[in-house]
């Protein structure tokens, strides 16, 4: 085993846990998370090799990087002195001998630049390392890195002196510029319920959306899940109530264009205009992962095909318009009736246990008031595991990534299908400001 350290981003913690150990199972990577810490972005994993390193962290979104773990210190003179008694440090020193190199600056807790000056200083306390390979500052075989940390002083100042330093190898760097790659901003399809890329992105992986596999969002909206699933490699397809959401906003904004502009066609399957209570895809159809942002009722309430009063509807299935029946003209706008949040998370959960294979996830956003003291009732199925609540907190309301697997008939977990979960309406109260 060889160390590693881990080099992760300080924000969306519970995620950043659930992401790692998800991208860890996904390639079968044993991790012991015993020295994880909340409050640090520093983690020191023992991982069989290099490879496996790279695995971990070559997809994530909230680490930075991952690097074979040379020493640290709470100041230079330690940090040297651990580096030169670590374990294995007379191996590692043979290919400075002959590797390329270059060296990078980190720094943790402010924005601390480094003046060329310093940092070749820096550089040549390292002498010990021999480094006898060329400085290569493109393409260098090994680059050794310097991670600063320095301390909060107050609420706006941290301390001038690095409070600690980590030394290492890079092995990985993440895959965070994907964020910029997926920015909304760029983006030629979106609306007002599009999700943002970091996210979108976190979700595929607590899901372990993977290549040549198939991904259904059934709330697809603009298409934010597609694209990321679609990254991942997976083939995509999705659906949505409003068909306006589908057609898009002309020729050329539209889901399908996102794929064009993206470069990632093959990944698309298709999406359809489909009430997902009324879902008409086949039932042996394997989907292997399930994830989506469900309607919150924020900006409208929920419905869902069918009518408040049915007894007004009956025998009017004959109605025609010159000689075709209405309901199948393609001018026809089906009526809605309302439905409960509740039952809609009881739908897709029970989806899930039909549709998805034995260990396949499902992941779904869900909003929540945090100003009560009433207790969140998160929706459970007897055959899936609940695996993850993630939670991103808001000023006075919050949503998680709810993450499931299907563990099969045989789980028996606990269930609350039928029960009402949500004690208030989350629009009304939304619209209130909560109080
Ligand atoms: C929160 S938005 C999802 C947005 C999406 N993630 C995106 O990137 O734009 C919820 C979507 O669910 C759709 N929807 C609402 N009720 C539905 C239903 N019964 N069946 C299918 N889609 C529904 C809405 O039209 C809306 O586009």
């Amino acid at each position: 085993m060889t160390k590693y350290l881990l080099y992760m981003v300080q924000m969306h913690l519970t995620f950043r846990r659930a992401e790692l150990e998800s991208l860890a199972d996904l390639y079968n990577i044993k991790i012991n998370l015993d020295s994880y810490d909340e409050q640090s972005p520093f983690l020191i994993l023992d991982l069989e090799n290099d490879k496996q390193a790279q695995n971990l962290v070559k997809r994530s979104i909230l680490c930075k990087a991952i690097y074979e773990y040379w020493g640290e210190g709470e100041n230079y003179d330690k940090l040297h002195e651990n580096i030169q008694n670590g374990d294995g440090y007379e191996g590692r020193k043979l290919n400075c001998k002959s590797n390329t190199f270059k060296f990078e600056f980190e720094s943790f807790g402010g924005n601390h630049k480094k003046t060329m000056k310093d940092k070749i200083n820096t550089i040549n306390q390292f002498a010990y390392l021999e480094l006898d390979g060329e400085i290569d500052l493109k393409n260098a075989q090994d680059t050794y890195t310097l991670i600063e940390t320095y301390d909060l002083i107050n609420s706006h100042e941290t301390s001038k002196m690095a409070s600690h330093i980590y030394f290492g190898r890079l092995i990985q760097r993440s895959d965070r510029s994907a964020m910029d790659v997926f920015d909304l901003k760029k983006r030629p399809y979106k609306g007002t319920t599009s999700f943002e890329s970091e996210l979108s992105l976190v979700s595929c992986n607590i899901a372990q959306v993977k290549p040549g596999t198939i991904m259904y969002d059934p709330f697809a909206g603009t298409g934010s899940f597609l694209v990321a699933g679609g990254y991942y490699g997976a083939l995509v397809m999705g659906s949505d109530i409003d068909g306006r959401m589908i057609r898009g906003k002309g020729a050329s904004y539209d889901i399908t264009e996102n794929f064009k502009y993206y470069k990632m066609e093959q990944q698309f399957l298709d999406v359809m205009t489909m009430d997902f209570t009324h879902n008409s895809l086949r039932s042996n159809l394997i989907i292997d992962t399930i994830l989506c942002d469900p309607p919150y009722g924020i900006r409208e309430s929920i419905k869902v095909l069918g009518a408040r009063d049915p007894t007004k509807f009956e025998g009017k299935e004959d109605i025609e318009i010159n000689g075709e029946k209405a309901f199948l003209r393609k001018d026809y706008i089906p009526t809605k009736k309302p439905y409960s949040l509740d039952s809609l998370l009881d739908d897709i959960l029970q989806f899930a246990s039909e549709r998805l294979p034995i260990n396949g996830r499902l992941a779904f956003w869900m909003p929540t008031a945090n100003d009560e003291n009433v207790e969140t009732i998160i929706p459970l199925h007897e055959n899936l595991e609940l695996k993850y609540d993630c939670v991103q907190e808001f000023n006075k309301w919050s949503r998680r990534l709810l993450v499931y697997i299907n563990r099969g008939d045989e789980f028996n977990g606990p269930e609350n299908h039928g029960t009402k979960r949500s004690t208030t309406n989350f629009r009304d109260r939304y619209f209130t400001n909560f109080n």
